[in-house]
């Protein structure tokens, strides 16, 4: 093993089914997961859900069911999700497991005596409807917005979690760590945000309130309050085999829960624990639909993906959320872009390429990858035996940038596409002269399929293992570095091709 490689998710909230949103976070890091099991690491991957709080318990409470019941049934939903996104975590974090709650307690306790947590009235604005403080600025126009319902004046004692005397240091590693957060610009919103001094976080809540949480060790009429509980999945959940590992190496989330959840509050909980923070914090931005954000609070906004892995098949899925979203930024979804990714990218320009290239060989060569010589090679071959693809694929994921990583393997496969129109393997083969030509292309041909199978198994792991099937070879995941290019296809026998990406219009409706 070339080392472990730990990763982690934001562990989505169960009070409504998982979107797009979702499933694209967890997609980029399944991504991440197979690309170094690839270089052989012993990959830990951790996802899952968030199942304390007060919409849970509200929730509950309009089915007439227990929360644990309720948030029971929404779990086996994202576990569902993930499942039938192909993705492969190492483990499915619940917040509700003992294992947690216990490792929740412990830190709660240990800041509580080292002086982090106190004890302090909140007196302010409280929403009826809402259940939570609210300040001025959540005001809109002057007024509280509707959505809050009735407004009181509200005077609670809670404990607070304090932040502002680790400041100081939060910034000096940011400064020292330049790739703390990638993208970079996000960095600078933490950097901004960091600027003034923090003020506490309340970290509790009276039970008689909210009773869905778990309770504090020195004060167990209060409940620990969302975030506290949440961040804390990220080392109660750390274990491979039994073995504790930390810090991880990549965490994923999204652009909402940087600031000031990931990037202030999570490190700080870590300084003052004196645990190492994560090597990477991942900031990927949101799915639009029309230029609105996929969210549960507003149906009209909400894709299922479940409907496109039913129509296209997973991969398709994963490949358009990869491929289209620029790392970092914001991307609209939409039917026509996927469908003209589909069509395009995965049908004519791969699909194809697949099909031409096992039907030539089965036409001409019987079947088995012919072996060639080396004396009958031309300049038109070099990019089929280069290396490059490779490279550019490895430089891009380590980048964290795997919209350009597909990027590089599409224009792999169009050279090979290329390649096809400019060595025109249909003529050699008419001319028994060129049989050896016809070797050279052939077999070129059939080994770029092969090195494709293995660049495509971390973001499109059931297409690699369909082409691989095709061509006879064993099964997947294989190692990246199988990719190079090589001649072990000499004499090999490959299947018959079949369809991968058939055309939409010959595919059942979404749902159908
Ligand atoms: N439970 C918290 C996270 C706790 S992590 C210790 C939470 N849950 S969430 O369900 O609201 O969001 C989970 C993840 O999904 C977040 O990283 C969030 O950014 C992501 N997405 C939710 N909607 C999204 C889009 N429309 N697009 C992309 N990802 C977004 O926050």
């Amino acid at each position: 093993m070339a080392g472990s490689y730990f990763l982690t998710t934001a562990i989505d909230y169960v009070n409504s089914a998982p979107h797009l949103g979702h499933a694209y976070e967890k997609v980029l890091a399944d991504f991440f997961a197979r690309h170094e099991a690839s270089l052989e690491r012993d990959v830990l991957f951790l996802t899952g859900v968030d199942e304390h709080g007060q919409k849970v318990q509200q929730s509950a409470q309009k089915q007439g069911i227990e929360p644990q019941a309720f948030t029971d049934q929404m779990s086996a939903l994202f576990v569902e999700q993930h499942r039938s996104l192909g993705e492969e975590s190492t483990t499915f974090v619940r917040t509700t497991a003992a294992g947690h709650k216990a490792v929740v307690r412990e830190w709660l306790q240990k800041l509580h005596d080292k002086g982090e947590i106190i004890f302090q009235e909140h007196e302010g604005f409280y929403s009826v409807r809402q259940e939570q403080f609210v300040t001025e600025k959540d005001k809109v126009d002057g007024q509280w917005p509707e959505l809050f319902g009735e407004v009181v004046p509200m005077k609670e004692p809670n404990y607070y979690f304090r932040l502002e005397p680790y400041r100081a240091r939060l910034l000096a590693h940011i400064e020292k760590n330049p790739d703390w957060i990638v993208p970079a610009f996000r960095r600078n919103e933490l950097l901004g945000a960091l600027k003034e001094p923090l003020a506490e976080l309340c970290i509790s809540r009276p039970k008689a309130r909210l009773a869905w949480g778990i309770p504090l060790p020195f004060a167990e009429d209060y409940v620990t309050y969302v975030w506290f509980d949440a961040l804390t999945n990220y080392y109660s959940f750390a274990d491979a085999k039994g073995a504790r590992r930390w810090p991880p190496d990549l965490q994923i989330i999204g652009k909402d829960i940087l600031i000031p959840a990931h990037g202030v509050y999570w490190p700080i909980m870590l300084l003052a624990l004196g645990l190492e923070l994560p090597r990477h914090l991942l900031v990927h931005g949101w799915w639009l639909n029309r230029g609105a954000k996929i969210s549960k609070s507003n149906s009209t906004t909400i894709v299922d993906p479940s409907a496109y892995v039913e129509k296209f098949g997973a991969d398709a899925l994963r490949y358009f959320v990869l491929r289209e979203m620029v790392m970092g930024q914001d991307a609209d979804f939409t039917d026509e872009r996927f469908e003209t990714r589909y069509t395009g990218d995965l049908g004519k320009k791969l699909g194809n390429l697949v099909q031409r290239t096992l039907k030539m060989i089965h036409a001409y060569r019987a079947g088995v990858v012919p072996n060639y010589d080396g004396f009958h090679l031309e300049d038109v071959d070099a990019p089929l035996r280069s290396d490059a693809v490779v490279d550019e694929y490895k430089k891009h994921v380590a980048a964290f940038a795997p919209h350009l990583a597909l990027q590089a393997v599409w224009d792999f496969i169009a050279q090979a596409n290329e390649y096809i129109e400019k060595t025109q393997p249909f003529k050699l083969a008419k001319d028994p002269v060129q049989a050896r030509r016809l070797d050279v292309t052939l077999a070129l041909l059939a080994e770029s399929l092969r090195r494709i199978s293995i660049l495509l198994e971390a973001a499109l792991p059931f297409t690699a293992g369909k082409i691989r099937a095709q061509m006879q070879l064993a099964p997947g995941p294989r190692r990246l570095e199988e990719a190079l290019f090589g001649t072990s296809l000499r004499g090999h026998q490959v299947g018959e091709p079949s369809v991968l990406f058939p055309p939409i219009e010959t595919k059942p409706a979404a749902g159908a």
